[in-house]
């Protein structure tokens, strides 16, 4: 990196004054060699002469100010724009002259920026995973250990009561059962113990089927046969298709979707979830915002395909060098 001896300020303090002297100094020289002279006072028909003067000193000046002044332009239209979720904007470091410094530090600033946003946004979910891994966990041991007493001494209970009791206390039998059902479901979805144990394509699956067993949404799945990939991207790919199914459950009014799973030739593993619903996904909520999150954190892009009335499509595409596991 080019090291610059002066501050900005100083340099550009510099380069103003120098492209002035210039100015002036060329001003002065075509005023001393031209024939035109200034009489004191001036007369009529100096006046124009000494106006066209003055407007091309000025035009001059004005045109290298700004050519030295246009990588703040730049500067400002990147500040305005950057994006910290989405995109890696920077601007050319070379062609700035004295700005060079300001446009440096500018990028550097970005960079930290860019690591501590992804750092925090690792923390927040590495947290929000092992909450929901206490409160399944809790849902499992002691609502569900709950639940499974209640159910046995119920079944007890029926098996001495009077015939005219019996069905009453089946039908509690089964709407105990019935939450206790519902309570392993909630588990399961807050803690994909499936995705560790039978991994991912059982859990992308599960996902599907239970979407197809519950809503009016009829879901496809191709799920082709990928590489081994690391913890962490796989839960990224789980939690993303979870929530954009859970989207077309909750938002799409669609009747079938489409879920796809495809490794493409160099390597990168593409996740598709597509529905023929009502399109025009604004990207503003906190479940696609998580997504992105999840994203960035493997390195994978995110793109969301969502023409107004013409269905959704979320690709998640990870790169090849994800299957290298992360320390
Ligand atoms: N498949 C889809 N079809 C149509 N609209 C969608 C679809 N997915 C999302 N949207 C729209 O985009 C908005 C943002 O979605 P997002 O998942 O970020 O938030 P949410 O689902 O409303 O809330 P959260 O996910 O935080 O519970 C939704 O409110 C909905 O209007
Ligand atoms: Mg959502």
């Amino acid at each position: 990196m080019k090291e610059h001896a002066h501050s900005p300020a100083q340099a550009l303090f510099r380069r103003l004054f120098v492209i002035n002297a210039l100015v002036f100094a060329a001003g002065t020289l075509v005023l001393a060699l031209s024939p035109a002279t200034v009489s004191s006072p001036v007369l009529l028909a100096e006046i124009p002469v000494l106006a066209i003067g003055l407007a091309l000193i000025l035009a001059a000046n004005a045109l290298l100010v700004r050519a030295s002044l246009a990588p703040l332009t730049a500067l400002t239209s990147l500040m305005q724009r950057v994006d910290l979720l989405h995109n890696r904007d920077r601007l050319r470091e070379d062609g700035n002259g004295d700005l060079a410094s300001v446009v440096t530090t500018f990028n550097q600033m970005l960079d930290r920026l860019e690591e501590e946003r992804a750092s925090a946004s690792a923390h927040a979910l590495a947290a929000q995973e092992a909450e929901r891994g206490r409160i399944a966990r809790e849902l499992h041991d002691e609502i569900g250990q709950s639940l499974t007493v209640a159910l046995l001494g119920l079944k007890r209970t029926r098996d001495r009561a009077p015939a005219e009791l019996t069905a009453e206390l089946e039908h509690t039998q089964e709407a105990i059962r019935a939450s206790l059902d519902e309570v392993r479901q909630v588990a399961r979805r807050l803690r994909p113990g499936v995705l560790e144990d039978l991994g991912l394509h059982s859990a992308l699956t599960a996902l599907a089927t239970d979407l197809s067993q519950t809503g009016s949404v009829h879901v496809t799945r191709s799920l082709a046969s990928v590489p081994p990939l690391a913890a962490d991207v796989e839960l990224v790919l789980y939690r993303i298709a979870q929530e954009s199914l859970t989207n077309v459950a909750r938002h799409s009014g669609a009747t079938t979707a489409a879920l796809t799973l495809a490794v493409v030739e160099d390597g990168e593993v593409v996740l598709r979830v597509t529905d023929d619903g009502r399109g025009g996904v604004r990207e503003h909520g906190a479940g696609i915002r998580g997504m992105h999150e999840r994203a960035l954190l493997i390195g994978a892009r995110l793109g969301i395909h969502s023409p107004p009335g013409g269905g959704t499509r979320i690709t998640l595409t990870v790169p090849g060098t994800a299957k290298e596991p992360t320390a």
